[in-house]
């Protein structure tokens, strides 16, 4: 397993690319499922959950080639061989439920895996199987596998109404509801950037939707769908966490392609702790205004409010603001496990449940730290470019799923930061 070994003290200069959203992505891929006809994805961020994805999918029968070094996804479901996706992939990754709904749509069956929890949290999928239902899907959990039959004729509209906000959910009854005959309407929707985007692809290819982006989608079922090309929105989780490298170890940084739109909820908070964001022609430009980050507090929730994969590299950031900040974690029920390996640098944070006190000090000190889930992992990275001596992040894996070769995009703005093999 690599580590990367970061040299902290050094100020980051220069320009990051943002590349497209691996959650957009993560969604945009099944939806080739729901069409025999060919889907053409650009801007896509070469990571190891998109060559997961593309396993899963290729299981299924589907086509799925990288072009132009892995930016360019052509995907075909024009013969597809098999309704069931299996557990060793599933167990790789939670987002391999998301062929659940198009295989519904399109086969009328599916038999997907139970993607089973992750570290952040237990990770129920209930709420994926009730919106289904609602459109007349027939469901059997059994032997750790959902067994779904669509009703004779297909799946029919219906209402959803979601008694807490799921992205994931919200994403797979849309894409269903597509090909479901008559109208649809989810209410309580995930109003994320990656909905706005996947509906917009959807619409590209034939689909009839409107209100993405807002509480209340309606969709109109039509008969098929065709092809499409479409270009991934940028990835603003990529984007907030860069933004934050300038702000933890001085300088200034432009991030390539970031939109204030995608972010906004984040640059108050920024904002507020003592930071500029200026919109460029070309993106976001960052920089501490002057002195040291200013404690401020931050409450997680669905998309407009903070993001929560946002909110440990927001923790690394406060690890040494003047004051103390009070982090809320209000959507999983365990995503502070960076906090004790960056207590091991030297933080002050206090952990009551989903409630995180942090007393900002001078100075972060290195340390060897673990990587546990994809953003704990790259807060550690943060917090490594402004500690004072070497920090060694293991079992950076977990960086790869979601954050393309984070040590040139960092190295190439004065980062003392490399990969070693195996350590
Ligand atoms: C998506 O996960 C993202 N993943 C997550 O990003 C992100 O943290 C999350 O949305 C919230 O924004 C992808 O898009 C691939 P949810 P998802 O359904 O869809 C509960 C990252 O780091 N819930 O919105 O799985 C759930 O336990 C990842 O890139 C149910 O109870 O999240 C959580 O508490 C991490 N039953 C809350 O809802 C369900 O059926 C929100 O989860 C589904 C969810």
């Amino acid at each position: 397993m690599d580590s990367i070994i970061v040299r902290g003290g050094a100020e980051l200069n220069g320009s990051i690319p943002i590349a497209g959203a691996k959650n957009a992505c993560l969604t945009l891929m099944p939806a080739t499922l729901l069409t025999d006809a060919p889907l053409t994805l650009t801007n896509a961020p070469r990571l190891s959950d998109i060559a997961t994805m593309a396993n899963l999918l290729r299981s299924l029968g589907a086509e799925v080639s990288t072009l132009q070094d892995g930016q360019v996804l052509a995907l075909s479901s024009h013969d597809l061989t098999s309704h069931h996706a299996d557990y060793e992939i599933v167990r790789k990754m939670r987002a391999s439920i998301l062929v659940l709904g198009p295989l519904l749509a399109r086969l009328g069956q599916a038999e997907v895996s139970l993607p089973g929890g992750c570290a952040i949290g237990a990770r129920p999928v209930d709420l994926h199987l009730k919106a289904l239902e609602a459109l007349g899907a027939e469901l059997d959990l059994r032997d750790g596998y959902v067994h779904a039959r669509a009703p004779q004729g297909g799946l029919r509209g219906g209402t959803v109404t979601f008694p807490l906000v799921s992205v994931g959910a919200t994403e797979n009854v849309l894409m269903a509801a597509t090909l479901a005959r008559g109208t649809t309407v989810i209410e309580n929707a995930a109003r994320e950037p990656e909905i706005v985007d996947l509906a917009r692809c959807l619409s590209r290819m034939g689909a009839r939707i409107d209100g993405a982006g807002t509480e209340t989608i309606t969709v109109e079922g039509v008969d098929r769908l065709e092809g499409a090309t479409h270009r991934v929105v940028t990835d603003r989780i990529e984007l907030g966490t860069y933004m934050l490298a300038p702000a933890i170890c001085g300088g200034e940084v432009e991030c390539l392609g970031g939109r204030i739109d995608l972010v906004e909820a984040f640059c108050e908070k920024l904002d507020a702790a003592g930071i500029d964001v200026t919109e460029t022609e070309t993106g976001l430009k960052v920089a501490r205004r002057n002195g040291r980050i200013q404690a401020v507090n931050v409450e997680t929730a669905p998309f407009p409010g903070f993001p929560t994969d946002l909110q440990a590299q927001m923790m690394a950031l406060l690890c040494t603001a003047e004051g103390t900040s009070v982090l809320e974690e209000r959507i999983f029920e365990n995503r502070f496990m960076h906090a004790p390996e960056l207590m091991r640098m030297g933080a002050k944070i206090d952990v009551h449940g989903g409630t995180a006190r942090v007393t900002g000090v001078e100075r972060l000190r290195g340390a060897p730290v673990m990587a546990t889930d994809l953003r704990a992992s790259v807060s550690l990275i943060l917090a490594g470019l402004a500690a004072e001596g070497e920090t060694v992040v293991s079992r950076v894996y977990h960086l790869d799923r979601g954050y393309e070769r984070v040590e040139d995009k960092l190295g190439a703005c004065g980062a003392r930061i490399e990969r070693v093999q195996g350590r």
